[in-house]
C-alpha cells in the first residue's frame, strides 16, 4: 500500500517513472526527492491528492465557429481519501463530466484568474480512476490559432495549429497543465475532407479510417509522460516529405521541398546529438514548417518540431534553429523544468547543447560565432534588465503572481548557456560530457530544478573545490553575470570587425571583404554598425549588400532596426511587408517596439499593427498589444 501521506514530488516520480524498455531510473535518495519539486505558482492542480496521469482526446475542429468539440478522457491517480482533482482550464466551457460508466459527476469552475485560468474542480467517482471532460474552446483560446486560406501558402483551406508553453494547453485541453506533471496521451482527431492532422505523438497507422459523419480521423498516441504543454496539433493541407527513415517534414504542399532541402541534414544532427548525449528516446523526428504566423522560430512538440518558414533561407543557414529545438528532446523533454521558475534548465542546457550540435556539424569556428553572439545577447538582456528588474537576470526566477512569459527572456538562453560553458571551463569537455548523458539518462521523464540539478553536479561532477571555482551558486541564484565566465572571441567574427572599422574609417561599402561571409557574420556585421548612420551612408550598405530585399530573416530583421533607427524611408516598403507577411514574435515585437519610440515612427506602428494584429497568434499580440498600449489606441 502506499504510504497515507505522500508528498507532491514523490508522487509524481512514482507516477510517472519511465515505462521505457531501459530499466527505469534508480530510486532518487531522499535528499534529492527533497529538492525535485516546489509548488507551482501557475497551476491551480493539488497534485498530492489527486494526478492525471493519461489524457485521451477525441476532437472535432469546426473551422467557422473557430471551435474545438469533444472529450478529454483523464485517467487519474489518486491517493487515499482524496475526493476531487483540480485542473487547470482557461476560457473553456465544460458541459459535462461523467465516469467511465457515463454517470455524472459533479464539477464546479472556480473564477478566472488572468492568464492562469480558472480552476475545474470535478468530484472523484466513487471508484474507478476515469473522468470524462465533454467541452469545447473558445473562439479566443489563446493557444490556438485559426488560419483563413488567406493566411496559408496554398490560399484554399483554413489551418489550425496550437501553442502549449508556456501556460496555455489548458485553453483548448482541459488538464493539470503544470510542467512537474507528466501525462501519456492520445488522440483522435476528425477533420474536414481534405485536411491531414499531425500531433506531438505517434501516428496511428494506417491512416484514411472516416468516421460515422464521413470525416477522416487521425489518431495520435505519445506512450511516453510528457508535460501538457508539449501536447500540440496542427490541421491543415498538411504534406509530407521524407528526408532519412525516421525524419522527415510536414508543411503546406508548396513548401514541403523547400523545406526538405532546408533541413536535409537533420539525421546528421541527430547523429551528432546522440553521440554526445545517449539514444534519441522518441521514435521519430519530423518537422513541421507552419505557416508565417507561428509566433516562435521553432517549438520543441516532441516527435514534431513546430517551425516558422522564416527559417528556410534557402541556403540552410539559419538551421542551428532544429539543432536547438532537437535538443530539446534531451533538455525539455526528457528531463523537464519543474516549474517555470526554472525556466533556464530547459532553455539553457538546450542552447548549449545547440552549439555542441553546430560544432559537430560545420566546426568550431561556426560555433564560436554562435557563442560569441549568444554572449553579446546575455550582456544586451542584463544590461536591459538592470535597476529595478534586476531580479531577472537570475536563472532560477520568482514568477510568482506574473505570467511566465515575463520570465523568458534571453537570461535563460544565454547566461544559462554560459553556466554550462563556465562549468565546462572549470571540469573540462569531457567530463561535461559525460555528467550530462548520465544526468539525462538518471533523471529521464522526470522534473528538475535548480536546487536538484545542482545537488547532483556537485554529486557526480564536481570534484572538492571546482563547484565554487565554477561559482556555481552566484551564477544561478545570483543577479548578474559573473566575472568568471569564459570570453569567447571567434576569429571569424574578429575579421567582421575589422570590416566595420574601416567601413566606419570611410571605405566604401564595396570594397569591404564580404565575399566569403555566412549569415552569422551578416548579422554581426549589421550589429556592429554604429547607432546613428547618415542617410547617404546607408544608401551606400543598401546598394552593395542588398538589404532591404534580403531573403533572409535574420539579416532583414537587423537592417529593419537600423533602418527604422536612423528613419531610412527606402526600407520602409520592405518594413511593412516583413510585419504584415509574418508574425515570428522575436521579430515583429522589436520592430513595433522600436518604431513606437518615435513621434513618427508611432503612428505608422499603429497603422500598420492595425492591419497585422488580425493575422497574428495569440503570442504576439499579447506582447505587442503591451508595447503600443493597444487598449488606449482601440
Ligand atoms: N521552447 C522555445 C519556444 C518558447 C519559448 C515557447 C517560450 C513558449 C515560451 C523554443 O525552443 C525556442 O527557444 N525557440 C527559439 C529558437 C531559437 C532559440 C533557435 C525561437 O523561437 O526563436
Ligand atoms: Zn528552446
Amino acid at each position: 500500500m502506499r504510504p497515507v501521506k505522500i508528498t507532491a514530488v514523490l508522487l509524481t516520480l512514482v507516477l510517472n517513472s519511465c515505462s521505457e524498455n531501459k530499466p527505469a531510473p534508480a530510486t532518487p535518495s531522499a535528499a534529492e526527492s527533497r529538492s525535485a519539486t516546489q509548488r507551482d505558482v501557475h497551476s491551480y492542480a493539488e497534485p498530492d491528492k489527486a494526478v492525471v496521469q493519461h489524457v485521451s482526446l477525441d476532437l472535432v475542429p469546426d473551422f467557422d465557429a473557430r471551435k474545438l468539440t469533444g472529450t478529454a478522457n483523464l485517467t487519474i491517480k489518486r491517493s487515499p481519501g482524496a475526493s476531487a482533482i483540480v485542473l487547470d482550464t482557461r476560457d473553456l466551457s465544460i458541459k459535462q463530466v461523467k465516469d467511465a460508466s457515463g454517470a455524472a459527476l459533479m464539477f464546479n469552475t472556480g473564477a478566472a484568474k488572468e492568464f492562469l485560468g480558472a480552476p475545474l474542480t470535478i468530484t472523484l467517482p466513487a471508484s474507478g480512476d476515469t473522468v470524462v471532460v465533454e467541452y469545447e474552446t473558445s473562439p479566443g483560446a489563446a493557444a490556438v490559432q485559426w488560419l483563413s486560406p488567406q493566411q496559408t501558402a496554398g490560399k484554399k483551406m483554413p489551418f489550425l495549429f496550437t501553442q502549449g508553453e508556456a501556460i496555455l494547453t489548458r485553453t483548448w485541453v482541459p488538464t493539470q497543465d503544470s510542467p512537474g506533471i507528466r501525462q501519456t496521451y492520445d488522440a483522435a482527431i476528425h477533420v474536414p475532407a481534405g485536411m491531414r492532422a499531425v500531433m506531438s505523438a505517434d501516428h496511428v497507422l494506417p491512416e484514411g479510417e472516416k468516421d460515422s459523419s464521413g470525416r477522416p480521423v487521425f489518431r495520435f498516441k505519445m506512450d511516453k509522460p510528457i508535460p501538457p504543454y508539449l501536447i500540440a496539433l496542427a490541421v491543415g493541407d498538411i504534406g509530407f516529405k521524407a528526408i532519412g527513415k525516421n525524419t522527415g517534414v510536414y508543411a503546406e504542399p508548396s513548401v514541403v521541398q523547400r523545406a526538405a532541402d532546408e533541413f536535409g541534414e537533420v539525421d546528421q544532427m541527430i547523429a551528432a546529438a546522440e553521440k554526445l548525449y545517449g539514444t534519441y528516446r522518441w521514435g521519430r523526428y519530423d518537422i513541421l514548417v507552419l505557416p508565417p504566423s507561428f509566433p516562435f522560430g521553432g517549438m520543441e512538440n516532441p516527435t514534431l518540431t513546430f517551425a516558422t518558414p522564416t527559417v528556410l533561407a534557402g541556403d540552410r543557414s539559419l538551421v542551428n534553429l532544429v539543432a536547438h529545438e532537437l535538443a530539446h528532446s534531451w533538455s525539455g523533454n526528457l528531463v523537464t523544468n519543474a516549474t517555470w521558475d526554472d525556466f533556464w534548465l530547459n532553455e539553457g542546457f538546450t542552447t548549449y547543447i545547440e552549439s555542441r550540435i553546430m560544432d559537430e556539424l560545420r566546426g568550431k569556428p561556426y560555433a564560436d560565432m554562435l557563442r560569441q553572439i549568444g554572449q553579446q545577447d546575455m550582456r544586451a538582456a542584463a544590461e536591459d534588465l538592470k535597476g529595478a528588474k534586476a531580479a531577472d537576470t537570475r536563472l532560477h526566477l520568482d514568477l510568482t503572481g506574473r505570467d511566465p512569459d515575463e520570465g523568458m527572456t534571453d537570461i535563460a538562453y544565454e547566461k544559462g548557456a554560459n553556466f554550462l560553458e563556465t562549468v565546462e571551463s572549470v571540469v573540462g569537455r569531457e567530463r561535461l560530457d559525460s555528467f550530462l548523458r548520465d544526468y539525462f539518462d538518471h533523471f529521464a521523464f522526470q522534473p528538475m530544478t535548480s536546487a536538484r540539478m545542482l545537488d547532483y553536479m556537485k554529486e557526480k561532477l564536481f570534484q572538492p573545490g571546482e563547484a565554487e571555482r565554477a561559482k556555481v551558486q552566484a551564477w544561478v541564484f545570483e543577479p548578474g553575470i559573473p566575472d568568471n565566465v569564459p570570453s569567447i572571441k571567434s576569429a571569424a567574427l574578429g575579421a567582421v570587425d575589422l570590416q566595420v572599422d574601416s567601413w566606419k574609417g570611410g571605405a566604401a561599402a564595396s570594397t569591404l571583404a564580404t565575399s566569403k561571409w555566412s549569415t552569422l557574420e551578416w548579422m554581426h556585421f549589421l550589429r556592429a554598425l554604429p547607432e546613428t548612420i547618415p542617410e547617404a551612408r546607408l544608401a551606400e550598405l543598401d546598394k552593395a549588400f542588398k538589404l532591404t530585399s534580403s531573403g533572409n530573416s535574420e539579416i532583414l530583421f537587423l537592417w529593419l532596426k537600423t533602418a527604422i533607427h536612423n528613419r531610412y524611408q527606402p526600407a520602409f516598403a520592405s518594413l511593412e511587408r516583413f510585419l504584415t507577411s509574418q508574425g515570428r514574435r522575436k521579430f515583429v515585437a522589436p520592430l513595433y517596439a522600436d518604431l513606437a519610440k518615435t513621434e513618427w515612427g508611432r503612428p505608422l506602428a499603429i497603422s500598420i499593427y492595425k492591419r497585422a494584429r488580425p493575422t497574428y497568434h495569440s503570442v504576439a499580440t499579447g506582447t505587442i498589444d503591451q508595447t503600443l498600449k493597444w487598449n488606449e489606441v482601440k
